[in-house]
């Protein structure tokens, strides 16, 4: 038999795999994605609200969700009750390093976000403040 048969039909069968697979790996993501309300703004960010932005969705986003507008595992952060005057940048490294008992929702408590450094929160602060103000939060 010829031998390169069975590689083409390996390469085909790959191909359907890939063709069958690949809808579904990539719509995964969005039935997780946080619904954006209308009219919520996204800023264009600088250098240091960016890298926030990617350290907030490694570390934060699982529960306060996609631009910190909240999920089922935490609040918004996009809230009156974190503007500045309320909940000082220090309230983030303090919740960020520390944890966080729950107080003002039902979600329960944070816990500590492990590993975290102040250099990688102080960017995510920059992001937050700068989502809050684009969109009047402050
Ligand atoms: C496992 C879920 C979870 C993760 C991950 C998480 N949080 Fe929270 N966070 C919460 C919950 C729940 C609360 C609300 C507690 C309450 O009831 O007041 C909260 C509250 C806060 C508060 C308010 C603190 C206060 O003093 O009231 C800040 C600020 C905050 N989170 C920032 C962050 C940041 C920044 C990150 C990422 C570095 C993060 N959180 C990651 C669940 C989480």
């Amino acid at each position: 038999m010829n031998k390169q048969l069975p590689i083409a039909i390996l390469g085909i069968l790959a191909v359907i795999a890939v063709l069958v697979l690949w809808p579904k790996a990539t719509q995964l993501p969005q039935e997780e994605t946080t619904l954006i309300p209308d009219g919520f703004v996204i800023p264009s960010l600088n250098a240091t609200q960016k890298l926030g932005q990617s350290n907030f969705n490694k570390s934060c986003a699982s529960c306060h969700g996609d631009y910190g507008l909240g999920s089922a595992n935490g609040p918004p952060l996009m809230h009156r009750i974190y503007e500045p005057n309320h909940h000082g940048d220090g309230a983030f490294f303090l919740a960020a390093l520390n944890g966080v008992r729950a107080h003002h929702w039902k979600f329960g408590d944070m816990p500590p976000v492990d590993g975290i450094t102040e250099t990688e929160i102080a960017p995510i602060v920059a992001y937050v403040r700068a989502l809050q103000q684009a969109n009047g939060v402050f």
